[in-house]
C-alpha cells in the first residue's frame, strides 16, 4: 500500500520568489517524511475560496506570503496571540477541520537572536526598532512577549510609530526618525525593520558611533546578506544578527504542525539558501 503523503504549500501572488519550498524540501528529505511542499500562485480575488477549500485540496496547511497575509488572518477560525497582534498570518493549519492561523515572524526573529547572540537577555533591555510597518510589528510583539523593558520605535512617518505605541501600550515609545541616533545611546539591541539597505532600495543612514559597545545590531533585510548596516556594525566590533536566520526560523512552527517533527535550522540549510540567493 502506498504511504499517505502529507501536503503543504506556500501561497502568494506572485509566489515564484519564495524560498519556502527550498527550506521545507530540505527538511522533508532530512527527516525522510513522505510529504510535499509546493508553491501555489493564488490571485487576490481567489484567496478566500482557496483557503476555504484547503482541506478538499488535500493540504494539511500552508504558508502565506504577500499580498495574502491579512486575508488569511481574516478567514481563519482560530488565531494565535502573535497573529492577533499583527492582524496578519503567515502560517495556517487545519485542526479538527478548522483553519488555524499563526504569525511566526517575530518568534522566528527571537529564536534566531537567541541562537546567534546567546548572551543577550531581552528581559529588562531597551530596544530600538527602525520602521513601523508589518515587519516592525512582528518584532515588537516578540520583544514585548520576551520581556523587553522598553521598545523605541523610530519611523519616517511618525503617525505609524504612534499607532504602534497605542496598539502595544506603555512599553512602546514612538519617536521621530531624526531621533534615531540620539535616543539609541543606551539600547541593548538595534533592529532595522525598514526596507532601507535592501538591494535596489536607498541606503539606511544610521551612524553607529553612539551605540554602546555591548549593543547588538540586527537587520531584517537579507538581500544582500551583509547589509551596509551590518558591515558597519561588524567594523565597529558590535555583534550582528542577519535577516536570513529569521527567514529560516519562522518556517519551523509550520513544518512541525504539518509534518509532526520539529525541524532544526542547521548551517547546511543556511548554506543551501545562501547559495540559492546567489551567494550575496
Ligand atoms: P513591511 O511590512 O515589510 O514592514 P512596510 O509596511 O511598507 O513594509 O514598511 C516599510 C518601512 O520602511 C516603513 O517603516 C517605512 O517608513 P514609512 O512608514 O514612513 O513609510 C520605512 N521606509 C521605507 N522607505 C524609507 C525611507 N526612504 N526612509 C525612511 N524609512 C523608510
Amino acid at each position: 500500500m502506498k504511504e499517505a503523503t502529507i501536503r503543504a504549500c506556500v501561497i502568494g501572488w506572485p509566489v515564484a520568489h519564495s524560498r519556502s519550498p527550498l527550506i521545507h524540501g530540505y527538511w522533508l528529505e532530512k527527516y525522510r517524511i513522505a510529504g510535499s511542499y509546493t508553491k501555489v500562485p493564488v490571485r487576490p480575488e481567489e484567496v478566500v475560496t482557496f483557503l476555504r477549500s484547503l482541506h478538499e485540496e488535500g493540504f494539511a496547511g500552508c504558508n502565506v506570503t504577500i499580498p495574502h497575509k491579512e486575508a488569511a488572518y481574516a478567514v481563519a477560525f482560530e488565531k494565535t496571540a502573535a497573529a492577533r497582534a499583527m492582524g496578519a498570518a503567515n502560517t495556517l493549519w487545519l485542526e479538527g477541520g478548522r483553519l488555524h492561523a499563526d504569525n511566526t515572524d517575530g518568534a522566528g526573529f527571537l529564536s534566531h537572536l537567541r541562537s546567534s547572540a546567546p548572551g543577550f537577555d531581552v528581559r529588562g533591555s531597551a530596544i530600538s526598532v527602525l520602521g513601523a510597518g508589518g515587519a516592525a510589528r512582528g518584532i515588537i510583539h516578540a520583544m514585548l512577549e520576551a520581556g523587553a523593558a522598553e521598545v523605541r520605535v523610530f519611523n519616517r512617518t511618525r503617525e505609524r510609530a504612534e499607532a504602534l505605541a497605542r496598539h502595544f501600550g506603555a512599553r512602546v515609545e514612538p519617536y521621530d526618525w531624526r531621533q534615531r541616533v540620539d535616543r539609541s545611546r543606551d539600547v541593548g539591541l538595534l533592529v532595522n525593520a525598514t526596507s532601507l539597505g535592501m538591494e535596489g532600495a536607498p541606503r539606511l543612514d544610521m551612524p553607529l558611533g553612539q551605540l554602546p559597545q555591548a549593543c547588538i545590531v540586527a537587520d531584517l533585510v537579507y538581500v544582500p546578506l551583509v547589509t551596509p548596516l551590518l558591515a558597519a556594525a561588524g567594523a565597529r566590533g558590535l555583534a550582528v544578527v542577519d535577516g536570513l536566520g529569521m527567514l529560516l526560523h519562522q518556517a519551523v512552527p509550520g513544518f512541525e504542525k504539518w509534518f509532526g517533527v520539529r525541524p532544526e535550522v542547521t548551517p547546511e540549510l543556511r548554506a543551501l539558501v545562501v547559495a540559492d540567493l546567489g551567494g550575496r
